[in-house]
């Protein structure tokens, strides 16, 4: 698996396999006419045009966020949603999802009682759905929807957060999130695991599978493996 270098457009796809390259696995036989010039003329305006889309449309409001701390849009499916919200049975208090999309896990986790429900989210036309979805659903002024940073936001009174989110965010996420939440709060983490974190419970298979952490349990294991470091 790659890192997240070299341009936009070329970083979405790579990361999450239900996500396609337009064009791949199509019907190429209306190339055989073009001969190489064209080929070499669509392709630099095919890549123009899905950077132009990059970052107009699905990276818009990500200016300021590093290059490395950028992950693109994949919602979860309904399997995902169910194996989180799973881990989080029984659990009351604040919940976050960082990096809510169009607010899907955000929304159900309010269904379920957890209160407030809170996500935070960059892309300002995933906010705009994410709000439209909560007033479909009845939720408005329930639910909250913030236009910020999920690197700059202060989790200190976060007691549930779900992160879906690609591997290479991992280690800073992991870093955060040590530093921040309280000792009761519990980590739900789908579709990639956190690699140096035991995790309490998991749900699921493949790519439908979550972790959840409690972060107390989390800071005892690392704790104890930095002593056994020093003995
Ligand atoms: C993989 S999607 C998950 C969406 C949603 N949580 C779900 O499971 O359906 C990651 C989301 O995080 C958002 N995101 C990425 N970096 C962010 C940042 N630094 N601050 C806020 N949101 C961010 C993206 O715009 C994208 O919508
Ligand atoms: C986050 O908020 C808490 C409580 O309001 C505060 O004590 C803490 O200093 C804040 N942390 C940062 C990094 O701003």
């Amino acid at each position: 698996m790659g890192t997240p270098q070299g341009n936009h457009g070329a970083v979405a796809p790579q990361w999450f396999p239900g996500a396609t390259t337009p064009g791949q696995g199509g019907d190429f036989r209306p190339l055989r006419a073009l001969g190489a010039r064209g080929l070499l003329q669509l392709a630099a305006t095919t890549s123009l045009a899905a950077y132009a889309v990059w970052a107009a449309v699905l990276m818009p409001g990500f200016r300021r966020v590093p290059l490395r701390l950028q992950v693109p849009y994949v919602p979860s499916n309904a399997q995902q949603v169910a194996n989180v919200m799973g881990l989080l049975r029984e659990r009351t208090g604040k919940t976050a999802d960082l990096g809510s999309g169009d607010g899907r896990l955000v929304i159900a986790a309010y269904k379920q009682g957890l209160r407030p429900a809170v996500g935070y989210e960059l892309n300002p036309w995933l906010l705009w759905l994410a709000r439209y979805r909560a007033r479909r659903a009845g939720y408005e002024g329930k639910v909250s929807f913030l236009k910020q940073d999920l690197w700059k936001a202060n989790l200190s009174d976060c007691y549930n957060v779900i992160v879906f989110l690609a591997p290479s965010v991992k280690d800073p996420l992991a870093a955060k999130l040590l530093a921040e939440l309280p000792d009761e709060a519990r980590v739900v983490a789908g579709r990639f695991p956190f690699p140096s974190w035991t995790p309490s419970s998991t749900m699921g298979q493949g790519l439908e599978q979550a972790w959840a952490y409690d972060m107390k349990e989390v800071r005892r294991t690392a704790r104890s493996s930095t002593d056994g470091c020093t003995l």
